[in-house]
């Protein structure tokens, strides 16, 4: 854009940041949470390590138990994971089977940096069309209705579901909007009505067909597919479950509590097994305002412990919508902070809003199924001393995709989790040194808090549990955790992976302190958890754990990576995505890298004798996270969100330029990287064709 069309021009006060963390991104991505009080005040102090409980299940539960017998788990019961495990996944011979790159080096660089040998594109940016009609995009005439019509703003989950041979159809959500460098002259005081309305388009997903190059990976929009939708903060959604038509639900525009507007800062998901996309409402907290309003009972007890603004709220959208405005429509925060479930196969479809899996800061929701068929649900509440949760379905799931399966995920149980250390408490010492078992490890109970009809949470019923849940959860001893991020089963090996992305107040004045799964004082660089469902079966009701990577710079000894030489080690900060290759390697993203380089991508092998070893895959451009890894044999995709959100960046002078370089204005795209020449099917890494993504259903008879 032309310099004379800029003015510099900066009507932000002045905002706190916590560590590296820009103050935009503190802003605007979860209302400065870290800046309040902790959400979770209550009295549910996690009981330390109860070694007698534990003594009775160990050796039945241990990871490394359960991990012996999970080839054969595997062999016979395939079906228990998203994927079918290839026979050469499990290398032990000390090759590097997906990993055949060169790390690259921590970065500060305005680009997304990979390895020698890969090449990247850009595939789609904020306000590239993709409805028919939809205009190019300009920045200095944007309007609502054009932006309904395009990419919308700082994507984060990102899924590709094969749709003919040429052809995928992308899932992206978009987790929520940074005015201060989308609008020229933002007025964070007096944000107008067309900037409000153009930020409500912003947010939601989007869904968009594209074409794949035969050849390489780059990937191009098809704009006006039939398939290509979007999703905003005013698409009509239906509430399914038990609260639907709850009376906690009803407002003045909707007298049924059954059809909600919008879905909100939309960060991580997952695909399932039945070709839907969960997606979840995370730090939807932050668009209300006037929670002072509200009193009386579980709804105010609610306002402090979702955070919810006592007065204005950051963006002023209650000026605009008396939805956004407690003091005018008390319910209506109660119907956001769901996981939503939407059919990328059907653009008429009315996307849900499932009340089954509880009411809390989704930062995903990511499906597994059951050794008997049914749907297992993952779902972290991203907040200090917040919890994990888990729901299991009543039903199996059936052959013929979402239509089969349209109320699979109404009927079941909802879990909250427990984690005992199987360690002494005073040998956590809060400065990440292994206890004498050589592990931060134990087991875990993953505690009912309702089905679709029954409580189990003294005083609450089955709706109260849902809609409050984070106050039922602290009712019933669910250990407090460091930031539960995204959670995942990996297809290859089974086990599921937990990222936890800080927690600087663990153990300070006041607060929880340390215990063997969160066991690092005022953590700044998050940790990596392992765990092991009872019985290979991700419907147990027990689990084992350890905790895999206790991030950080590899020379801190605070930090531990399953053992590995040190010196092989990327350095790694404040985890919060995680995916899986066809190998079975983990594969992380990060955000908020507190080692003073940007956020990345890195990746671990799981087994053999370069387990733990972190490798930094690539690096985002300035003021940006990597959101919403997709590994295949073929690319790797991932979203940079948030480009140039650094303290003190405007529309007039923004801190990054990517990715159309010169003196553009930054934008949240998706980017698709490669290994470049035709050699590629035969070396190691992300390289050949690679099947269907799309997880198989099992045989009900198997
Ligand atoms: Fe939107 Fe928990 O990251
Ligand atoms: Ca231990
Ligand atoms: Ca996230």
């Amino acid at each position: 854009m032309a310099d004379s069309r800029r003015r510099l021009l900066n009507l932000l006060a002045p905002a706190p940041v916590h560590g590296n963390r820009s103050s935009l991104t503190c802003r605007f991505k979860c209302g400065d949470a870290c800046f309040h009080e902790v959400p979770n005040t209550s009295e549910n102090e996690y009981l330390g390590d109860i070694i007698d409980s534990v003594i009775s299940r160990r050796g039945l539960m241990k990871v490394g138990v359960v991990a012996a017998g999970a080839a054969a788990v595997a062999g016979s019961g395939a079906a228990a994971f998203v994927n079918a495990p290839k026979a050469a996944a499990l290398d032990t011979t000390g090759s590097l089977p997906g990993l055949g790159w060169t790390p690259i080096a921590p970065a500060r660089t305005d680009a997304v940096e990979v390895p020698a040998g890969f090449a990247q594109d850009i595939v789609i940016r904020w306000g590239d069309p993709i409805l028919a009609g939809a205009p190019e995009f300009d920045p200095y005439n944007q309007t609502a209705a054009k932006q309904a019509g395009q990419f919308g703003y700082n994507c984060d989950y990102l899924g590709f579901f094969p749709l003919d041979k040429q052809h995928e159809v992308m899932v992206v959500n978009h987790e929520y909007t940074d005015e201060v460098i989308m609008f020229p002259g933002y007025d964070a005081v007096n944000p107008t009505r067309a900037q409000v309305e153009i930020a409500w388009a912003a947010h939601g997903l989007s869904v968009v067909v594209v074409k794949k190059n035969q050849g390489n990976g780059k990937l191009k929009p098809v704009v006006g597919h039939r398939l290509n939708r979007r999703y905003t903060a005013t698409t009509p959604f239906e509430v399914t479950g038990p609260v639907r038509g709850s009376d906690y639900l009803k407002t003045s525009a909707d007298a049924t509590g059954h059809r909600v507007l919008g879905t909100l800062n939309n960060c991580a998901g997952g695909d399932t097994p039945w070709g839907t996309v969960l997606s979840g409402e995370e730090n939807f907290n932050q668009y209300f305002a006037n929670g002072a309003a509200v009193q009386g009972g579980l709804p105010q007890q609610a306002i402090s412990r979702y955070g919810i603004p006592t007065g204005a709220s950051e963006r002023k959208w209650e000026r605009f919508d008396d939805r956004f405005d407690l003091s005018r429509e008390p319910n209506e925060v109660l119907r956001q902070g769901w996981v939503v479930e939407i059919d990328p196969f059907d653009p008429t479809s009315t996307p849900k809003k499932r009340s089954m899996l509880g009411r809390t800061k989704h930062e995903a929701g990511t499906s597994v199924i059951a050794k008997d068929g049914r749907a297992v649900v993952y779902s972290g509440d991203d907040e200090r001393f917040d919890y994990l949760y888990k729901f299991v379905s009543t039903k199996k799931v059936q052959p013929g995709g979402a239509k089969a399966n349209a109320d699979l995920l109404d009927t079941g149980t909802l879990y909250v989790a427990r984690f005992t250390g199987d360690s002494p408490a005073p040998e956590i010492d809060g400065k990440g040194t292994l206890p004498s078992d050589g592990a931060f490890d134990g087991t875990g109970e993953w505690i009912p808090l309702c089905t679709d009809t029954e409580s189990f949470v003294d005083g609450f019923t089955v709706e109260e549990v849902l809609v409050f849940t984070r106050l039922a959860a602290d009712k019933v001893g669910a250990t407090k955790m460091d930031r539960p991020e995204d959670v995942e089963t990996n297809p290859v090996n089974g086990k599921v992976y937990m990222a936890l992305t800080n927690n600087t107040q663990r153990g300070t004045a006041g607060k929880a302190g340390v215990d063997e799964a969160n066991p690092r004082t005022a953590n700044k660089h998050g940790h990596v958890m392992e765990m092991s469902e009872a019985g290979q079966d991700p419907a147990a009701t027990t689990f084992g754990w350890n905790i895999l990577l206790l991030c950080g710079d590899p020379n801190d000894p605070s930090t531990y990576f399953a053992g590995a030489d040190r010196s092989k080690i990327s350095p790694i900060s404040c985890p919060d995505n995680v995916t899986f290759d066809e190998h079975g390697n983990l594969w992380i993203s990060t955000d908020g890298n507190q080692l003073g380089a940007h956020d990345g991508l890195y990746a671990v092998p799981l087994a053999g004798e370069h387990r733990g070893e972190v490798r930094q895959f690539l690096s985002v451009p300035t003021g940006a996270e990597t959101c919403g890894p997709w590994v295949t044999e073929e690319r790797v995709n991932i979203c940079v969100q948030h480009p140039g959100e650094t303290n003190g960046s405007t529309f007039e002078d923004p801190s990054s330029h990517w990715p159309d370089g010169g003196d553009s204005l930054p934008r949240p795209s998706v980017v698709t990287i490669w290994r470049q020449g035709k050699s590629a099917a035969n070396q190691r890494g992300p390289k050949a064709p690679a099947g269907p993504r799309v997880q198989r259903i099992p045989d009900p008879k198997a």
